[in-house]
């Protein structure tokens, strides 16, 4: 038998290095656990954080990092100083990390009640059990917030959603960053449904921003992912930092690199969002069986003048509601032929909900209707497809 040449017969990672060359056209998927020092001190001055470099993918990594950069540029465009981001896992996973980041066992954070469920959940079953208490106020009375802000100086935390879900009520923005500050707490505003494109929520002082990212910005129903983002460098940089690697939030970078690929389009299909909301929103409003439409576009919403003042554009987001209740509901969805029936939302697929048998479902009637959920509402995320398809396939439907 011949004896083998010497040297490896299987890959080593120590093999010449494959970035060599110009860069390419996209970015890079750094698909790698881990990053090669070249000597031992290397790899301690990259540890003490005196060299720049990259360690393992649960720290960061440059596909995500370069993503979450983005994405804390689009936040901050305008602003003075430097936005820092980080992105997550998904949604839940930049608003867990901030609700156990910023709060201690006796801090109270104040909140409102028409919440994505997935948030209300992190607040009463992870918060909470760690004494960490949730107050639920209406966020646009502002005597009754300054009220409650007085009373409790252990509010540590405003935490809001605007526009909101499925209603699209809106938080004035400036006010709730202007109560924060005068009372010492963190503003945080889930900024998902406007995306950075519609409303830039640091510009008007708040102080963290998180998106669930898997709707707008991936804008493909292709990736889970979230982010936080902010100008509070030591936080971003320091605890937050800190824990979200601790607690293994890290996005993926395949994730993160469909995101990317994703919000190429951000702005162009924001536009196209809002042109045929619009168009869908005045259709249903001339229709006898519609007895409610909610989207900011159209001057009788009750934040239109609200929206029009702290957004860019109203959305891609309606809802409306059918005469015939809990029946017209069921019945409207199961003839749709060409719009989707699914529970997320921000696609550029038109996608559609029925709240009262779908996303809450769980809910007591009573609550759901309190919250102004009612059988008969409809919730649409308006896609950018051709605009004679989505109004076709809706009046059919309505019959
Ligand atoms: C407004 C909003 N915030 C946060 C989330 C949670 O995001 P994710 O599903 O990416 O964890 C969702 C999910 O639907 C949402 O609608």
């Amino acid at each position: 038998m011949a004896t083998p040449q010497h040297g490896p017969s299987s890959i080593s990672a120590r093999d010449p290095q494959w970035s060599a060359g110009n860069p390419p056209h996209q970015l890079p998927i750094y698909a790698a656990s881990s990053f090669i020092f070249d000597s031992i001190e290397q790899g301690m001055a990259i540890f003490d954080g005196d060299e720049p470099g990259n360690i393992y993918s649960r720290f960061g990594n440059p596909t995500i990092d370069a993503v979450a950069h983005k994405i804390a540029q689009l936040e901050g465009r305008g602003l003075e100083g430097e936005t820092f981001g980080l992105l997550t896992s998904s949604g839940m996973s930049a608003i867990s990390l901030l609700g156990l980041g910023l709060l201690s066992p006796g801090d109270v954070l104040l909140t409102h009640a028409d919440l994505y469920g997935g948030t209300v959940a992190v607040f009463r079953d992870i918060l909470t059990p760690l004494g960490i208490e949730m107050k639920v106020h209406d966020l646009r009375d502002q005597t009754g917030l300054v009220e409650i802000l007085e009373k409790h100086p252990e509010i540590k935390c405003i935490y809001c959603e605007t526009p909101s879900n499925p209603i699209l009520r809106c938080i004035d923005l400036e006010q709730i960053a202007a109560l924060a500050k005068a009372y010492d707490c963190y503003s945080i505003v889930d900024n998902t449904f406007a995306t950075p494109m519609l409303q830039q929520p640091l510009s008007f002082g708040i102080d963290f921003v998180i998106h669930s990212t898997t709707k707008y910005l991936n804008g493909h129903g292709t990736g889970t992912a979230g982010v936080v983002v902010s100008q509070h460098e030591d936080l971003m940089k320091g605890e937050l930092l800190n824990k979200l690697r601790l607690l293994g939030g890290t996005a993926s970078p395949w994730e993160a690199w469909l995101l990317h690929n994703g919000m190429k389009t951000l702005s162009l299909r924001m536009e196209r969002h809002c042109q045929n909301a619009q168009l869908v929103a005045e259709m249903l409003q001339a229709l006898p069986q519609v007895v409610q439409v909610n989207y900011l576009g159209l001057p009788d919403h009750t934040d239109y003048e609200l929206a029009q003042r702290q957004m860019q554009g109203p959305g891609g987001m309606i809802s409306f509601e059918l005469a015939g209740g809990l029946e017209a509901g069921k019945s409207f969805m199961n003839k749709l032929q060409f719009c989707t029936l699914t529970p997320t939302l921000g696609d550029v697929d038109t996608l559609v909900l029925h709240p009262a048998t779908m996303s809450h479902r769980a809910l007591d009637p009573d609550i759901r209707r309190a919250h102004g959920i009612s059988d008969g509402l409809v919730r649409i995320s308006v896609g950018v497809e051709d605009i004679a398809d989505i109004l076709h396939d809706l009046e059919q439907a309505i019959g």
